[in-house]
């Protein structure tokens, strides 16, 4: 079947050559009969956003028994010569020479019909929605969006690293992990009432991991600059529009780099990827700032060349404490952000990205470098309108003391870190690193409202589908 000949409709519509033969394959996504004894069939391969539109004549072997019954959703394998298209928009069409049905899809019974469905109705079609026009262009731009965060590091001599996705520690120290047990949960063993987890695969507690972080450290403490890309879990009970139970996180990490460092890199970082799917996804970004966010182009043009607010915790807490807004949740210092807070900070006040730093010790994890105050943190947030946090990181803590007595502090056990408490023995230098979402990414750069709507197969509290 494989059909090295086949032409992506995307190439076919920018370079096809009028008069050349192609050979192209897709889903059909409308059909219409001319009274001068044609077909027009529009075809989809998911290369582009675009059809490839197909004329196929009366005079083909099979019209009357398979051409005229082509409807959406089926596949064709469509073999014709290149013609110049007639109607606007497009420069060529496809002149069918053979038409070939590889699989029908009975209308009576296939979900995706021509009219607009809700976001909603087609998440329970999961299986089908990426033959939409909305989820093939978040596809492709979270494809373009992957390939653009590799090449940022890549050409700063970052190095890629594979974090573990089964650990046994707990980076965040916010107890929302999912356990990973080989254990016959009908036979658990138990020692002295409790589940004996020795037992175990791994002779011991094991999850899945909330962030790379720690064993990036490891690595940015022998090679410099570092990063690392892959799924991260959440097993916390959120059911909101920005959060997931499994996600996608970027996290770099640097050695001989503090606060200041991390903070331009994250800002450089988030330009270059806005500035990329502007240049990469023209296509795919017009339809966002058509049907979804009539605003996306401009806002992500005009943030490529602004500077993003510079507003310490504190400062941030000042303006928020005499804000008019009526918020859900009352700030005092001391008190962690909500996304109305983070919004209103970035949509109402400050009217673009914040990067807030200096956040008190005892709302953020045990691993960031502690102020000279004794207590605020290095942490830095990068904020955005509509979504929030889409940025955490900080400096690190490279004390050795200081770390050990801020994990006692907040009940970690140091004995199951020694490794991690070793780095600031042997060799340690000021680091810094954060981490990045790519679904708040993807949601932020296309304008979809909804975390589910911008990876394939979300997973959410009691949704496991697919
Ligand atoms: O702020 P977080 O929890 O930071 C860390 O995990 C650090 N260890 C990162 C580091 O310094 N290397 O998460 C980082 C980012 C958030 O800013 C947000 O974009 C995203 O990950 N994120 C989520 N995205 C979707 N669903 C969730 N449940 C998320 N939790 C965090
Ligand atoms: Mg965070």
């Amino acid at each position: 079947m494989a059909d090295f000949k086949r032409t992506k409709i995307v190439k076919l519509l920018a370079y096809g050559e009028i008069g050349s033969k192609a050979t192209v394959m897709g889903w059909v996504r409308t059909k219409r009969e001319s009274k001068g004894g044609f077909s027009f069939v529009e075809i989809n391969d998911g290369s582009c956003m675009s059809n490839l539109q197909v004329i196929a004549s009366d005079r083909l072997p099979n019209y009357r028994e398979e051409i005229l019954r082509i409807q959406t959703g089926c596949s064709v394998k469509i073999m014709g010569t290149v013609v110049a298209s007639p109607g606007k928009g497009q420069k060529v069409e496809l002149g069918a020479d053979a038409v070939e049905v590889l699989g029908w899809a009975d209308p009576s019974s296939y979900p995706l019909q021509k009219k607009r469905h809700t976001f909603e109705f087609l998440r329970g079609v999961a299986h089908l929605r990426p033959r939409t026009n909305t989820f093939g262009a978040v596809a492709r731009v979270r494809n373009a969006l992957s390939m653009a965060i590799h090449a940022f590091f890549q050409e700063r001599g970052f190095i890629y690293i594979h974090t573990p996705i089964i650990t046994g520690s707990d980076c965040e120290g916010a107890g929302a992990m999912f356990k990973v047990t080989a254990l016959d949960l009908e036979k658990i063993p138990f020692h002295e009432g409790r589940p004996d987890m020795s037992k175990d695969f791994f002779g011991g507690p094991a999850f899945l991991t909330v962030s790379g972080q720690l064993e990036a450290e490891v690595y940015a403490l022998s090679m410099g600059d570092i990063y690392t890309f892959g799924p991260t879990f959440r097993a916390e009970n959120s059911n909101t529009p920005r959060h997931l139970a499994e996600f996608w996180m970027v996290e770099p990490e640097m050695a001989f780099c503090d606060l200041e460092g991390n903070v331009e890199l994250s800002v450089s970082f988030l330009k270059y990827v806005f500035a990329h799917v502007l240049r990469h996804c023209e296509e795919d970004m017009d339809f966002f700032n058509r049907f979804i966010d009539s605003s996306i182009i401009e806002t992500l043009e005009s943030l490529v060349d602004q500077d993003f607010q510079r507003v310490t915790y504190t400062e941030a807490m000042d303006v928020l404490s005499k804000a008019e807004a009526a918020f859900e949740f009352p700030v005092s210092w001391g008190s962690d952000l909500q996304a109305e807070h983070e919004r209103y900070l970035c949509e109402r006040v400050f009217k673009r990205p914040i990067v807030l730093t200096d956040y008190p010790k005892q709302i953020k994890p045990f691993y960031m470098k502690t102020n000279k105050d004794g207590k605020t943190v290095r942490a830095m947030d990068v904020l955005v309108p509509r979504i929030g946090e889409i940025v955490g990181g900080s400096q690190r803590e490279d004390d050795h003391d200081v770390l050990l007595s801020r994990m006692k502090e907040t009940g970690i056990d140091p004995e199951s870190y020694w490794w991690y408490l070793e780095l600031r023995k042997f060799g340690t230098v000021p680091h810094a690193g954060f981490g990045l979402g790519l679904e708040r990414l993807v949601q932020f750069v296309t304008g979809m409202a909804n975390i589910r709507d911008v990876i394939p197969f979300p997973r959410t509290p009691g949704n496991v589908s697919f």
